[in-house]
């Protein structure tokens, strides 16, 4: 696991922007992994930047969102497809076709895991762009005993309902379960680069950074698994 450790947020956003900038270059028909959340927002926005400038054209880029609520309509702004489209996708050249984000829909969710998860291992993923909770959430892996190898519906945690709680009018409005790629799910990325950035999110950060050991109870620890992770932050320092 790469730690590269920036001075602000609008370093992080810089240098991750950068990495998903030089990788459509490098292949233009690249699948990607995105996360949704405030972490990313800037990081996006220069991604529209640059695909504005025409450094970079997503044409032919494919796209899987990582998670979505259950129960939110699609037209409703905390709906994750809502969300991708306000903050990326409404704003570059990627088809509407290429992008993939998990069902709200709570009729549709099994079926969907399913097929979720077929895509994935059928198309692959070449690059995963990641946050992470307050708990060590990763997607809405949620702190556990026992993790999901594919595309489940899961529970959210209390705590989790109480961090996302700032983006509803009340509490009671925070969906309870999720449509989230497993932990598995992420693993089979090619490459992972995960985002993380003030001071809320600097105990999860000093956890994974000095205690390099894998515990269910802590999901973003178990990318220690995985060989080819990058975390950028300026939530600590070196
Ligand atoms: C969202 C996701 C979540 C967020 C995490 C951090 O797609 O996968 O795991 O990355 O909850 O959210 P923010 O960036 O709002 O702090």
């Amino acid at each position: 696991m790469k730690f590269i450790f920036a001075k602000n947020p609008e370093e992080v956003a810089q240098i991750s922007s950068q990495i998903f900038i030089d990788a459509i270059k490098d292949n233009p028909s690249i699948h990607l992994c995105l996360a949704t959340g405030s972490t990313p927002v800037e990081m996006y926005q220069k991604l529209i930047e640059s695909n504005k400038s025409g450094e970079i054209s997503f044409k032919d880029v494919q796209t899987f969102n990582l998670d979505n609520y259950i129960g939110i309509p699609v037209e409703d702004e905390n709906n994750y497809e809502a969300f991708m489209r306000d903050n990326l996708f409404d704003h570059i050249d990627l088809p509407k076709e290429n992008w993939r984000v998990p069902t709200s829909d709570k009729d549709r969710a099994e079926k969907f895991c399913e097929e979720y998860e077929e895509e994935i291992d059928k198309m692959g993923i070449d690059l995963c762009l990641l946050g992470v909770g307050e708990n060590g959430h990763i997607a809405f892996n949620e702190p556990a005993d026992k993790h999901f190898p594919y595309t489940q519906i899961i529970d959210l945690t209390e705590e989790t309902i109480e961090v996302n709680s700032r983006f509803f009018d009340n509490i009671e409005d925070v969906p309870t379960k999720a449509v989230t790629m497993g932990i598995g799910s992420i693993m089979k990325a090619k490459k992972i680069v995960l985002i993380a950035t003030g001071q809320k999110k600097a105990p999860a950060m000093e956890k994974l950074y000095r205690e390099v050991c894998v515990d269910p109870q802590f999901p973003i620890s178990m990318l220690y698994l995985h060989p080819d992770v990058t975390i950028i932050t300026d939530s600590i320092e070196a």
